[in-house]
């Protein structure tokens, strides 16, 4: 019995949220596998009801289940940066799930901005570090409001976790074995003390994979061959900050914030699974938004539980469902949100 927190949070969350355990229900009904849900109400209304975000017990409430399944943070209402930090930076970090996984996959039937690139071009994985980096919230204002003012915002990067993060992308490059090469993906030449240290660990723990080929490009440069060739990539490992900006970049190749899913993973604890596009305020309650981000990371959800089948059971029927939908943007779909559940529902 698999027990799965949701937390569909805010925005239109709830509705992609609601498709996705649509998905889930009926996967559970064909394949047999046993799930229980319960659900949070965490997100800005809440913060904005009770003043709280996510309190220090809830945490610890959330260590006893085998995984959670988020819709999205972030509500117009709310100053930015306290629900991301107080709800989906202390859920990364205190479940320490040091890993961001993001598929970039793109779908048959799925418009990339890239002209001629196909399904077959664009397919590959970021491993993105998710617990340390620019992202520890570390620094300071000096003389703050004054001429001379100096901001300060540091990034701490430690060996334990550079090394844990770099080794589960060998171990996932080996286990994915479609190129067997990973990219380090860094700033050598300019961030000399973080990613000297990336660097190093890198080439140490490459010797233990001969299996792997491995190379080394900065993030300029990543951004750059992501658009003139993705074919070139199979595993890419990089720190938070980079991870964060490339995932969207590659968010939009692969068709767009309507299809990239993403897990926050702890190996040995809880993994979180979440659509990796935001609340998207204007088209909440509309029935407009593209669920398919949100069902993505179902399968990527039962695929970390042990439910292979079943996820690649929805991965095929998701692929039924690009080919009939008209565009994977919001209100252009020619689908409604529900319809396209049940969409994917239907091919299962
Ligand atoms: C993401 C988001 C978050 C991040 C924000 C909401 C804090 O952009 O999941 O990529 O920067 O990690
Ligand atoms: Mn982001």
């Amino acid at each position: 019995m698999h027990k799965i927190a949701v937390i569909p949070g805010d925005g239109t969350g709830p509705e992609v949220v609601k498709e996705g355990l649509k998905v889930l229900k009926a996967a559970s009904e064909k394949t047999g596998f046993k799930y229980e849900t319960v659900m949070y109400d965490f997100g800005g209304e809440r913060y904005k009801r009770t003043g709280e975000v996510l309190p220090d017990s809830s945490l610890e409430e959330l260590k006893a289940f085998n995984a959670i399944f988020l819709g999205a943070v972030g509500h117009p209402d709310v100053k930015p940066g306290i629900l991301e930090q107080g709800l989906l930076l202390k859920l990364r970090f205190g479940l320490e799930q040091y890993i961001n996984l993001r598929p970039v996959k793109l779908y048959p039937g799925v418009w990339t901005p890239l002209k001629d690139k196909g399904p077959e071009d664009i397919d590959f994985v970021i491993v993105r570090e998710n617990n340390e980096g620019l992202y520890v919230g570390e620094g300071e204002f000096k003389n703050k409001g004054a001429k001379d003012e100096v901001a300060i915002q540091i990034s701490r990067n430690t060996r334990r976790g550079v090394e844990r993060c770099v080794r589960y992308a060998f171990e996932y490059t080996r286990k994915r074995n479609k190129g067997k090469k990973l990219t380090l993906c860094g700033k050598t030449n300019v961030l000399t003390y973080a990613f000297g240290l990336w660097e190093r660990v890198f080439n140490d723990v490459a010797k233990e994979y001969s299996d792997i080929t491995t190379n080394y490009a900065h993030v300029d440069a990543v951004c750059m061959w992501m658009v003139k060739s993705p074919e070139w990539f199979d595993v890419i490992v990089t720190d938070n900050m980079f991870g964060d900006i490339i995932t969207d970049l590659g968010a939009m190749i692969q068709g767009g914030m309507g299809v990239a899913a993403g897990g926050n993973l702890n190996p040995d604890g809880v993994s979180m699974f979440e659509p990796i596009g935001g609340s998207a305020p204007k088209y909440t309650g509309k029935n407009v938004i593209n669920p398919l981000a949100a069902i993505a990371a179902v399968t990527m959800m039962l695929e970390s539980l042990g439910e292979e089948k079943a996820s690649a059971m929805i991965e095929k029927s998701i692929i039924k469902a690009t080919t009939k939908m008209k565009s994977m943007s919001a209100g252009k779909m020619g689908y409604t949100t529900r319809e396209v559940g049940d969409l994917v529902v239907k091919h299962l």
